[in-house]
C-alpha cells in the first residue's frame, strides 16, 4: 500500500493488505492492524519527508523530529522507500493500481495559489513556496537567489506560511547558523538589506490564518520591532470575548501588542531595533507596480476592503479606495495548491483535491487519498497525520468487507521492471541514509546539523548512479 512523504504508497501483498498512514511525508504502517500487508512508498525526490524536510522552516528543529518516527516505520522489513520515481510520469497511477492491492495517493500541493493580478510575473516577485523550497534545499528552487538588495518586502497572506518567511528574512543571520538552513541562502541572507517585512491580510485581526505561538516568536524576534496600527483593532476588545477560546488568546494578544504602552525595557529593546515588520489589514492585493524601466517590482497596489458578513464567513470587499505601498520584494503567501497527478485520478480543480469519501477516491474502488491533496493545503503535521489514519481505517475496512482485489499481486516486482524498461533508478532508504550520512558529516565543521545536498545530479554520483 502506499504511502508517505512520498507520495504515493501502495501495497502488495500475499492475499491482504494492509493499512497505512501516512502524512506529508510521513507513513506509518500499523502492523497491529495487519500482520501481512507491505507498503511500498513512491517519492518522486532522491530524499525522503516531504514538507518536513523542504517546508518546515530552518530555525523550528523539534518539530522535525517527527522524522524519527517515518525513519522508524521504513525501517519496518514489510515497508520500502522508492525515491526518484514520479508517479504520472516515471510509472502511472493504472499501473500501480494493477500491480497492488490499493494504492493511497499522499503527494500534497506542489504548487501555489497565483495571486492572478497584473505585475506578478516582475522579477522581484515570488511566491513563498519557492522562497521556502529556496532556503530549505529543495533542489528546484536553488535558482531562486532573491534579490534582498532592497529596503522593504511585502508578504500577501496571513498564514503561517507568511511568518515563517518574514521570520526567516529578519532573523539575525548569525541565529540561524546552526540550523539545516543551506549555506546558499545563509550567505543571501548576511547580505540582506532588507529592512521592513509588511504582512499584508485582505481581512482584519480576528481573521488572521497564523497561530498564537509564531506570532508570539514574531513579537520577540531579535533586533526587530512590531508596528501594529491601534486603529485597526477600534472596538475589537468586545468583539474578541466572543470569539472559540484558541483564537481569543491570539486576539488578545495581537490587541496588547497594538495598543498597550510599552514598559521601559521593551521601549528600550525596541527603540535599538534595526528592523521592523508590521501587519497592514484590510488590504487587498490589486497590482504589483513595476519600476520606471517596467523591469521589476517596485511596489504594491492595494485595494482597501472592509468586512461583510459573520463569523468564519466573513469576506472582504473592496470599498473602492487603492493604497500603493513601495517594495522590491513581493512574497506571495495565499497558499499551496494540488495539481492533478494523471488523468486517471479525478481532480477537482476548484477546491484543489481530488474528491474523496473519508479517503476513499470517488467512483475509483482501491484508490485512496490522504495529507494536503484529500482536504486542501492546510493543516500540521499533526491534523495531517491524524487525517492519515483515518484514511488507513477505510482503506482497512474495505479490506475486511472483501471490496479490494482477491489473491496474489506483483507488487514492486512489476513496476521495478517497468522502471527498469524507462531507464529510472528508484533509490531506497538505505541510499538516503548514506545521503544523509554525508549531509551531517558536511555540516559537522560549521557546527549545523547537517548541510543539506541541493543538487540531485551531485546525489546521484555520491550513490553511485
Ligand atoms: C512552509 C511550510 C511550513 C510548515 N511548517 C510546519 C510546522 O512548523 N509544523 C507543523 O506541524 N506543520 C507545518 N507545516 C504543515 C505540514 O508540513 C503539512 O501538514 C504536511 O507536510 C502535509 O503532508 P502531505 O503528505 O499532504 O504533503 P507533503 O509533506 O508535501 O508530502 C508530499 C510528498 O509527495 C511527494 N510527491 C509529490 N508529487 C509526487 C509524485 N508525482 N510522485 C511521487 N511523489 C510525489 C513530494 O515530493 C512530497 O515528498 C508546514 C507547511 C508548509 C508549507
Ligand atoms: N509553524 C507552523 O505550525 C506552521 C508553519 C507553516 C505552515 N503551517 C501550516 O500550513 C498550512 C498552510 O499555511 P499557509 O500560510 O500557506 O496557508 P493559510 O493558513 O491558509 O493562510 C493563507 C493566507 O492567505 C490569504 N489569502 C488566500 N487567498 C488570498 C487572496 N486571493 N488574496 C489575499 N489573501 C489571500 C488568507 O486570507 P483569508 O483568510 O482571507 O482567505 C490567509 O491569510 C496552515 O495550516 C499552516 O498552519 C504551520
Amino acid at each position: 500500500m502506499v504511502f508517505l512523504g512520498l507520495g504515493i504508497a501502495l501495497c502488495h501483498l500475499p492475499p491482504g493488505l494492509a493499512g497505512p498512514c501516512c502524512n506529508g511525508t510521513i507513513l506509518e504502517i500499523r502492523p497491529k492492524h495487519h500482520n501481512q500487508a507491505q507498503v511500498d512508498i513512491y517519492e518522486k525526490q532522491l530524499v525522503p519527508f516531504g514538507l518536513v524536510r523542504f517546508g518546515v522552516a530552518p530555525d523550528h528543529p523539534e518539530v522535525k523530529n517527527v522524522i524519527n518516527t517515518f525513519t522508524q516505520t521504513a525501517h519496518s522489513e514489510r515497508c520500502a522507500f522508492r525515491g526518484n520515481v514520479a508517479v504520472g510520469r516515471d510509472v502511472t497511477v493504472s499501473e500501480l493500481r494493477e500491480a497492488y492491492h490499493a494504492v493511497v495517493l499522499s503527494y500534497g500541493a506542489e504548487d501555489h495559489q497565483a495571486l492572478g493580478i497584473p505585475g506578478e510575473e516582475l522579477p522581484g516577485v515570488c511566491s513563498a513556496r519557492a522562497f521556502v523550497g529556496w532556503y530549505n534545499g529543495l533542489p528546484e528552487n536553488q535558482a531562486l537567489a532573491p534579490d534582498l538588495s532592497c529596503d522593504t518586502a511585502v508578504i500577501l497572506g496571513q498564514g503561517n506560511v507568511a511568518l515563517d518567511v518574514a521570520r526567516i528574512l529578519l532573523t539575525p543571520p548569525e541565529h540561524l547558523e546552526k540550523t539545516d538552513i543551506t549555506e546558499a541562502a545563509l550567505g543571501l541572507l548576511r547580505q540582506s538589506q532588507v529592512k521592513t517585512v509588511w504582512i499584508v491580510g485582505r481581512r482584519g485581526p480576528l481573521q488572521v490564518a497564523f497561530t498564537i505561538k509564531e506570532l508570539r516568536e514574531m513579537i520577540q524576534l531579535p533586533g526587530t520591532r512590531t508596528i501594529l496600527d491601534p486603529a485597526d483593532f477600534l472596538g475589537l476588545q468586545d468583539r474578541i470575548k466572543e470569539v472559540p477560546r484558541p483564537r481569543k488568546r491570539l486576539s488578545e494578544l495581537l490587541l496588547r501588542t497594538a495598543i498597550e504602552k510599552l514598559g521601559p525595557e521593551e521601549a528600550s529593546r525596541q527603540a535599538s531595533a534595526s528592523r521592523a515588520w508590521g501587519l497592514r489589514f484590510f488590504r487587498s492585493p490589486q497590482q504589483v507596480l513595476p519600476s520606471p524601466d517596467g523591469q521589476q517590482a517596485a511596489g504594491i497596489r492595494l485595494a482597501v476592503t472592509r468586512l461583510e458578513g459573520v463569523g468564519e464567513a466573513t469576506r472582504a470587499v473592496p470599498t473602492g479606495e487603492t493604497e500603493d505601498l513601495p517594495c522590491g520584494l513581493v512574497l506571495s503567501s495565499v497558499g499551496y495548491k494540488s495539481l492533478p497527478i494523471d488523468p486517471s485520478v479525478p481532480f477537482d480543480p476548484k477546491l484543489g483535491v481530488i474528491p474523496n469519501t473519508e479517503g476513499r477516491v470517488v467512483d475509483v474502488p482501491g484508490l485512496y487519498c490522504s495529507g494536503w491533496v484529500k482536504r486542501g493545503p492546510t493543516g500540521v503535521i499533526a491534523t495531517t497525520m491524524t487525517d492519515s489514519f483515518l484514511t488507513s481505517e477505510v482503506l482497512l475496512q474495505d479490506l475486511k468487507a472483501g471490496l479490494l482485489p482477491s489473491g496474489p499481486r506483483p507488487g514492486y516486482t512489476a513496476i521495478q521492471a517497468l522502471l527498469s524498461s524507462r531507464g529510472i533508478r528508484p533509490v531506497s532508504f538505505s541510499d538516503w541514509e548514506k545521503l544523509d550520512a554525508e549531509e551531517v558529516s558536511r555540516g559537522q565543521g560549521a557546527g549545523k546539523p547537517r548541510e543539506k545536498l541541493v543538487d540531485s545530479q551531485e546525489m546521484l554520483r555520491l550513490l553511485g548512479c
